[in-house]
C-alpha cells in the first residue's frame, strides 16, 4: 500500500480511538464506575501504536523523505511536527502514570487526569488535522514518483516487522471503540445508565 494512504488509514483508526477515549473520560468526569484496566488498554494503544509505530514511520521515513525533497528540516512544518510529537509523548506519559496507579485516585488526581486527558484529546485531533491537511498533502506535491515508491517500500518493511504487535493493538482499539463509542457493552452495567450527553466531557 502507498505509505501516505497507509498513514492516513492509521489516522482514521487513531481518530476513532481518541473519540472512544473521550467517551471514557466523560464517564470519569460523570463519576460513572470505570475500570482502570480499560485506561491501561487505551494507553497501550496510544503508546505502542501511535507513539512508537505511527510517529516512528513519520519521523524516520516521511520527514526525511520530505527533507530530501527540499522541505526545510528546521523550518515549518517539520520543526512544528517534531515539537508536537514531543509534547504528545509528554501528555501520554502523564496519562500512562495515572493508568498505572492501582489504588483509587484522590479528587486532585481525578481532576488532574481529566485536565491532561482533555488536553490530549484536543491536541491529538488538531495534530492529525494539521498533518492530514498540510503535511500529507505537501508530500503528495513534492515527492517524486521514485521517492514515493521508496517510501512505500520502507513503510512496508516497518509494517511487516511490527505486524503481529500491530494486529494485537488494532484489536484492542477495535474493542475499545465498540465498547465506548458504539456502546456495545456499557461500563456502567449494574448501575443507572448515563446518557451519552450527560456522560460527555464538558
Ligand atoms: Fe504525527
Ligand atoms: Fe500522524
Amino acid at each position: 500500500m502507498d505509505a501516505l494512504e497507509s498513514l492516513a488509514a492509521e489516522h482514521r483508526l487513531i481518530r476513532r480511538t481518541v473519540d472512544a477515549f473521550e467517551q471514557y473520560v466523560g464517564y470519569v468526569e460523570a463519576r460513572v464506575p470505570t475500570e482502570r484496566a480499560e485506561l491501561r488498554k487505551f494507553m497501550s494503544f496510544f503508546e505502542d501504536f501511535v507513539a512508537l509505530h505511527h510517529h516512528d514511520t513519520e519521523e524516520t521515513l516521511l520527514f526525511p523523505a520530505l527533507d530530501a525533497a527540499g522541505v526545510d528540516w528546521n523550518g515549518e512544518p517539520l520543526a512544528r511536527l517534531r515539537r508536537e510529537h514531543d509534547q504528545e509523548h509528554y501528555l501520554m506519559r502523564s496519562l500512562a502514570n495515572a493508568a498505572q496507579q492501582l489504588e483509587e485516585w484522590s479528587e486532585p488526581e481525578r481532576l488532574h487526569f481529566l485536565s491532561i486527558a482533555k488536553t490530549f484529546v484536543a491536541f491529538q485531533r488538531s495534530h492529525m488535522r494539521f498533518e492530514s491537511a498540510e503535511v500529507y498533502t505537501l508530500a503528495e506535491k513534492v515527492l517524486s514518483e521514485l521517492a514515493r515508491a521508496r517510501l512505500a517500500k520502507d513503510a512496508e518493511r516497518y509494517d511487516d516487522a511490527a505486524r503481529g504487535k500491530n494486529t494485537r493493538l488494532t484489536e484492542i482499539a477495535d474493542a475499545l471503540i465498540r465498547r465506548f463509542l458504539l456502546n456495545e457493552c456499557s461500563p456502567c452495567e449494574g448501575t443507572d445508565r448515563v446518557s451519552r450527553n450527560a456522560a460527555g466531557p464538558r
